[in-house]
């Protein structure tokens, strides 16, 4: 299966999908985590996205879409992937739909995750991220209590540059402005699942399951 998770910032697309990829036995690809590694790695893709990413704004659709080419020619992804954080804008869900078809695959659904903007805001001001194996957690709803990865005691937590007020402002806009399109492109094709994203984490894990089983029965279906 390959599914899109959709959901402005904040609404809780990474929490899920490491929480659900695993059971699921799918890739996790999440476009924002990728450029952050470029970032980290001090590549020249890495060093054009920082000024997008920091800006609040989104990186240019022909370098997120090569990125995401060069991504699914890995062989982890043969087996199916959560997409998360891409497509962001039509063209790139265009594109990936023709990416997967040159090799035999398709989007089999989406998932938006539904969030208030005042619950948006809230969990960006307060989220942490652990700098070692990219954990997020949250000041008030998520603290802090043992590293999933065993590894250390919460000493590389950091908040990320664009989960600073104004960075907020600007991607909440740009989700609004350029990403909703892109909702309705999958409702238009039938694909199109909704999960209310506000709660206690696991329920909403339980709810995504849910719509995981809404979009694999609708897949047996129609093969
Ligand atoms: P990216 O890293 O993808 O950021 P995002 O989409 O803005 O999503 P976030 O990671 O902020 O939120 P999330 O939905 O994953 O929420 P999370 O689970 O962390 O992109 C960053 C930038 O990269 C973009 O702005 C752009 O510049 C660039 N980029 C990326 N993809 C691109 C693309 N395709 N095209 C162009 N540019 C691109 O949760 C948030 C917080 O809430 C956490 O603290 C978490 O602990 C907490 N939380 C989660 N669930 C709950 C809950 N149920 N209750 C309370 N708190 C919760």
């Amino acid at each position: 299966m390959n599914i899109v998770l959709l959901g402005a910032p904040g609404s809780g697309k990474g929490t899920q999908a490491s929480l659900l990829r695993d059971g699921l036995g799918l890739a996790h690809v999440a476009s924002g985590d990728l450029f952050r590694d470029h970032l980290a790695r001090g590549s020249d893709l890495g060093q054009l996205a920082k000024s997008y990413m920091t800006a609040g704004k989104l990186v240019p659709d022909d370098v997120t879409i090569g990125m995401i080419r060069e991504r699914l020619e890995a062989p982890d992804t043969s087996a199916g992937v959560l997409f998360d954080g891409f497509p962001r804008t039509v063209a790139q869900a265009k594109a990936l739909d023709a990416m997967l078809r040159e090799s035999g695959r398709r989007i089999d659904g989406a998932i938006l995750i539904d969030v208030d903007e005042d619950e948006l805001v809230a969990r960006l001001s307060g989220r942490q991220i652990c700098r070692e194996c990219g954990a997020s957690f949250h000041k008030r709803f998520r603290p802090f209590v043992t590293c999933p990865e065993g590894k250390c005691d919460g000493e590389h937590l950091y908040q990320r540059e664009d989960d600073l007020p104004e960075a907020v402002r600007v991607r909440l806009e740009t989700y609004r402005r350029q990403t909703e399109p892109v909702i309705e492109y999958y409702e238009s094709a039938e694909l199109l699942e909704r999960v209310e994203g506000v709660g206690d984490v696991a329920a909403i894990t339980d709810l995504m399951e849910k719509a995981v089983r809404a979009i694999d029965g609708r897949k047996v279906t129609t093969e």
